[in-house]
């Protein structure tokens, strides 16, 4: 029996080996392109751990671009998570933890907060006038002036029905007031105005005063200086019950139901406890700020100051 020898053509299985080789190269190829290239990789490099990528990876494009080209920071993401970062701060948001917390545990909400309102600079040293066209919503702090020595044009006498004696405010707030003190009265508050549209020169009497008798660093922390005050604005009124003061006004249940109701009129509380270092003043349970319906109800929801809130949502 004789079989025959059939003869296997080497050739092709040889260009088929090249051609599966040149693949399978070309496959690991793209993938260590793909690897090396990737965002992942590039902020593993720059120092950045897994569960750190993960949380850089769901940030916008232009923060994950940052972390990529700048060395690694670790202050970067709990900044970034902050729910009022405003990115054209960051640079100042890292300064200022430099300059205040050094090695010391860092509060980044507060870091936002202070930075977002100008207080990561001593009060009085960088102000700019504040943006007048916002009308019933500008900001006037120890960083945003009024125009030099401002004064309304609608003020209005206020009967000593809803105020003491010798006090003014402007039309529209003087009508939100009213309505706000009727349904105070409804539910057995009365409230009274002792306080409220202040001249520049009303205001420098009263800053002057409390400078003389008890020195600058006390009287920045009771009164604004002139040009500064919501009260030159006509927009502010320091609200009481018959009888209360600023010691005991806090603890009477008409300012709770000031709290709980005032925003329905378009007024916020504009100095509150806690928030001292961001609005720069002392608590101040009776200053009242008019902003209008439907501003005070969105400050009031938020739980923000009236500084934090315009330096969020509504600073160009
Ligand atoms: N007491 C407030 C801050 C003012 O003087 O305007
Ligand atoms: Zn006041």
């Amino acid at each position: 029996m004789y079989y025959t020898k059939r003869k296997v053509k080497k050739g092709p299985i040889i260009i088929l080996g090249i051609i599966i080789l040149v693949i399978i190269l070309a496959i690991c190829g793209i993938n260590l392109y793909k690897k090396y290239t990737s965002n992942e990789y590039k902020l593993g490099e720059k120092g950045y751990k897994e569960n750190e990528i993960e949380k850089i990876l769901k940030f916008d494009d232009k923060y994950i671009t940052y972390a990529i080209n700048h060395d690694y920071e670790d202050d970067f993401i709990p900044l970034v998570e902050q729910k009022y970062f405003i990115w054209k701060n960051y640079d100042k948001y890292i300064n200022f933890i430099d300059d205040e917390y050094g090695d010391k545990k860092v509060d980044y909400s507060r870091v936002v907060s202070l930075v977002n309102v100008g207080a990561n600079n001593e009060p009085y040293t960088h102000t700019k006038k504040t943006d007048m066209d916002k009308g019933y919503a500008i900001l006037v702090n120890k960083y945003n002036s009024l125009p030099d020595k401002y004064a309304p044009k609608d003020i209005v006498e206020m009967s000593n029905w809803y105020a003491y004696p010798d006090n003014s405010i402007r039309k529209d707030v003087y009508d939100a007031f009213k309505e706000m003190s009727a349904a105070a009265k409804e539910d057995g508050y009365t409230l009274i105005v002792n306080s409220s549209y202040r001249s520049y020169e009303e205001q420098k009497e009263i800053y002057d005063d409390y400078e003389r008798n008890r020195g600058k660093e006390y009287a920045d922390t009771y009164a604004a200086r002139p040009d500064f005050s919501e009260h030159q604005t006509g927009l502010s009124l320091d609200v009481f019950s018959p009888g209360a003061n600023m010691s005991n006004f806090a603890d009477t249940e008409t300012f709770k139901w000031l709290s709980e109701n005032a925003y329905k009129y378009g007024f916020i509380l504009r100095y509150p406890e806690g928030k001292e270092d961001i609005t720069g003043y002392n608590y101040e349970a009776w200053h009242y700020r008019y902003l209008g319906k439907e501003l005070a109800k969105k400050v009031f929801e938020s739980g923000l100051t009236y500084d934090e809130y315009y330096a969020y949502y509504l600073d160009d």
